[in-house]
C-alpha cells in the first residue's frame, strides 16, 4: 500500500498482459489475486469446471469484489465441454465451488457472457497477450477454432493441467480430464506453450505455515484467503497420503510468466489422449532421449522455488489487504 493507501500495483511497468480463463475454484482464487498484482490483467473468463458456469462466474465476480477492482471485467464462457459431458469436482471445492469461508454476495455480476469473443477482440486490440487458462480449456479451444489468427497474435498460452499423473485419473489432471479435446486443440495450436502439470503444482503446497503467512497479512482479504485454503488443505489431506497441503496449481500457470527465473522448464513434445476407457484425458509428455523424437511443443515446467513462489502470493494478497 502507499502512504496515501491507493492500492499499489506491481512497480514492475513492464508487466505482462494476461486473461484468466478459470473456474473458481480455491486455487483459481489465488491465481486471480497473483494475476492482479504481478501482471497487467487485461479480464477474467470464466468456465464450466470446478462447478458449474454460474457458479464458477458468481465466484470470479466475488473475487473480483475481494481484489477491490471494479474496473476488472468477468465474462462467461462455455458451460460445458466440447465433446465430453459436464463434470465438476465438488469433492475438492464444495458445493459452491469455493466453500470454507464466509463470502459476500457479489456487487455486480459478469460483464458479458461471451467469453469467446472477448477473448478474441482483446487479443486483436492488444497483440502479445498470454492466454492462461486454469480450468478446462474450452473457452481457449474455441477462441482459437474462431480466429484463426489468434495463435500468431498471441504471446503465447500458459495452462495449469497435465502430468506424468493424473488427479481426477490414474493418468488425467481434471483440467485435461473435463474436456480433452478442448485441451488437444490448445496443445496443437503451434504457438508459444508453458504447462505447468501436477508435477510442478504438488511441489506448491498450502501447509499450516503458508496459510498462516496468509493469515498474519491482517485486513480484510488475507483472513478469508487463509480461510479458504484452510478448507482447500483440508480436502487435499483427507483424500491423499505423503503431503502436507494442497497443492496450489493455478497460480503457477501465471507466476512462471511473471516470475520466470523462479521455475526450471524443460522442452517436450506433448499431446492429449482424447479417447480411451483408462487413458482419456492423458497428456503424453515425450521425454525420450531419442534423437528422433517429435520437436517440443511445450515449456514442461519441472521444478520451482516454492517459498519464493508463495512469498509473491503474500506479497500480492498484502497489496490488496
Ligand atoms: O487439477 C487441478 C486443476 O483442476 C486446478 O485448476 C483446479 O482449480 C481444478 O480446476
Ligand atoms: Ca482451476
Amino acid at each position: 500500500m502507499t502512504g496515501d493507501g491507493d492500492v499499489c500495483q506491481d512497480p514492475d511497468v513492464n508487466a505482462i498482459p494476461m486473461i484468466l480463463d478459470c473456474d473458481p475454484g480455491h486455487d483459481d482464487a489465488i491465481a486471480i489475486i497473483a494475476a492482479a498484482h504481478h501482471a497487467e490483467l487485461l479480464g477474467i473468463t470464466t468456465v464450466a469446471g470446478n462447478a458449474p458456469l454460474e457458479r464458477t462466474t458468481f465466484n470470479a465476480c466475488v473475487v473480483r469484489d475481494l481484489l477491490g477492482d471494479p474496473s476488472l471485467t468477468v465474462h462467461s464462457g462455455a458451460a460445458r465441454p466440447l465433446v465430453a459431458p459436464p463434470r465438476p469436482a465438488a469433492h475438492i471445492h464444495g458445493e459452491s465451488g469455493l466453500d470454507g469461508a464466509d463470502l459476500p454476495e457479489p456487487v455486480r455480476g459478469a460483464d458479458g457472457d461471451d467469453a469467446v469473443s472477448f477473448i478474441i477482440e482483446t487479443c486483436r486490440a492488444r497483440e502479445g497477450t498470454w492466454l492462461v487458462p486454469i480450468g478446462p480449456f474450452t473457452n481457449v479451444a474455441m477462441a482459437l477454432r474462431a480466429a484463426p489468427d489468434l495463435g500468431r497474435r498471441l504471446a503465447g498460452i500458459s495452462v495449469m493441467g497435465g502430468g506424468t499423473f493424473g488427479n481426477r485419473t490414474a493418468c488425467a489432471e481434471f483440467n485435461i480430464w473435463a474436456d480433452p479435446h478442448a485441451a488437444d486443440i490448445v496443445f496443437g495450436y503451434g504457438g508459444p506453450l508453458v504447462m505447468a502439470p501436477l508435477d510442478l503444482t504438488f511441489q506448491l503446497q498450502a501447509t499450516a505455515p503458508r496459510i498462516e503467512a496468509v493469515r498474519d497479512v491482517g485486513g480484510v482479504l488475507a483472513p478469508v484467503l487463509a480461510d479458504l485454503l484452510t478448507f482447500f488443505s483440508g480436502t487435499y489431506l483427507g483424500r491423499n497420503e505423503g503431503i502436507d497441503g494442497a497443492p496450489v496449481h493455478d497460480p503457477c500457470a501465471v507466476l512462471a510468466l511473471t516470475h520466470p527465473h523462479l521455475f526450471e522448464r524443460a522442452p517436450r513434445h506433448v499431446v492429449v489422449e482424447t479417447y480411451g476407457e483408462h487413458t482419456a484425458g492423458m497428456t503424453v509428455i515425450d521425454r525420450r532421449r531419442l534423437r528422433e523424437r517429435p520437436p517440443a511443443n511445450t515449456d514442461v515446467l519441472v521444478s520451482l522455488d516454492a517459498d519464493a513462489v508463495w512469498q509473491l502470493i503474500v506479497d500480492a494478497i498484502a497489496s490488496r489487504a
